[in-house]
């Protein structure tokens, strides 16, 4: 998107939003902040467990971006911080979960608690806030290495999301 913002149908500048990505310190949540703050005019609230991925953006946030990225290290299991943040935002996005081929082997019982009941808190408060959208992002992950191959290949233009 160019420097000039985001314009309704009638050519109207349209106010930037403030996001909250949740897990934000993982692959698809870093990538994620680095293109809105380098491609956008919107505004992060980055919550995660730790933010090695992102130091670069906040730690502390380079002039450039101040005011536009702030991190927030905490758990979505019990702090109660998240529901001001949600509050905050416009758009709240959840990527937080265990999504690691190797931990659905090693860690079953962690990686459902993470992806279904540690979750839960985001969705209720996102339930509250029902004025403002919540993206919650599930995926299954296959991995090819351990599974057999099964049934025919896909038909053409059929496209697979893992
Ligand atoms: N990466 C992919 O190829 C892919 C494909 C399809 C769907 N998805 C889905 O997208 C989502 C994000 O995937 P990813 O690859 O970025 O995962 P990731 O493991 O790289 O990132 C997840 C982040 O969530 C954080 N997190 C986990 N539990 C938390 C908690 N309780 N509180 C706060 N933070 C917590 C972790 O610290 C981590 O930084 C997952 O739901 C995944 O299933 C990913």
């Amino acid at each position: 998107m160019g420097s000039g913002g985001r314009t309704d149908l009638d050519g109207g500048a349209v106010a930037p939003l403030t996001i909250c990505v949740i897990g934000t310190g993982g692959f698809i949540g870093s990538h994620l902040c680095e293109k809105l703050m380098a491609e956008t005019q919107q505004t992060v609230l980055a919550v995660d467990v730790y933010c090695d991925k992102i130091r670069h953006l906040v730690d502390p946030p380079p002039p450039h971006l101040a005011g536009r990225i702030s991190f927030h290290r905490l758990n979505i299991k019990n702090d109660s911080r998240l529901e001001g943040l949600i509050k905050m935002a416009d758009l709240t996005i959840n990527l937080a979960a265990i999504c690691m081929p190797a931990d659905y082997n090693t860690r079953p019982l962690d990686t459902i608690y993470s992806n279904f009941i540690d979750a839960l808190p985001v969705v209720r408060l996102g339930e509250q806030q029902a004025s403002d959208p919540l993206l919650h992002v599930r995926g299954l992950r296959q991995d090819h290495r351990q599974l057999p191959p099964q049934g025919p290949p896909p038909p053409q233009g059929y496209l697979h999301l893992d």
